[in-house]
């Protein structure tokens, strides 16, 4: 029987499993808390292969001060299950995302700190690097990267 895949909106505290799993691996789950998790604009995407939770990703409405587009979100915690990349699901994934955000008012945009060794990931999605990269200490260098898009308001 082939597997089903579907994408929910989740709460904050379902993320924390994968996102200790693939970001923060043998650290405490505590670590997998992010600020602006429970806040009003937050959103929690969760893919599930049939009813198991494999991939997640987090969408908060902060704004960066390097840009103005007034819709800002940021992009925390993209997460696959390692043994389910490659295959299509951190794309479906962040695609919903973006779906969901271009909804949202008017000049819809979203930026993240980047992990560098997802950089090329993100491209292919259309995002640009901005500035220098910079270390997070304890994780990984990052870069911000960001895209603009058209609201479906307009
Ligand atoms: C980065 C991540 C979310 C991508 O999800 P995924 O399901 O593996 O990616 P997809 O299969 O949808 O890949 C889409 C395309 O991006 C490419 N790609 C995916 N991850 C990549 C990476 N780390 N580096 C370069 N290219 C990558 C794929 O090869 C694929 O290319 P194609 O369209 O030419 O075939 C996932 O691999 C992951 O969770 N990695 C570990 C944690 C991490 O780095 N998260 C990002 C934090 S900023």
């Amino acid at each position: 029987m082939s597997a089903t895949y579907t994408i929910r909106l989740i709460s904050a505290s379902a993320t924390y499993t994968v996102r200790n799993d693939v970001l923060r691996p043998g650290r405490p789950v505590t670590e997998c808390y992010f600020a602006g998790d429970d806040s009003k604009g937050t959103f929690h995407l969760g893919l599930y292969k049939d009813e198991n939770l494999i991939g997640v990703a987090s969408f908060m409405k902060n704004s960066n001060p390097f840009f103005d587009p007034i819709s800002q979100f940021q992009l925390r915690g993209m997460a696959i299950l390692y043994k389910y990349k490659g295959q299509g699901l951190g794309s479906l994934l962040l695609k919903e995302g973006e779906s969901k955000i271009k909804q949202e008012g008017h000049d819809p945009f979203l930026w993240f700190n980047a992990r560098v060794n997802a950089i090329d990931f993100y491209k292919k999605h259309g995002y640009e690097s901005f500035g220098q990269k910079f270390e997070v200490p304890g994780v990984c260098e990052h870069i911000v990267m960001f895209k603009h898009f058209e609201s479906k308001n307009k």
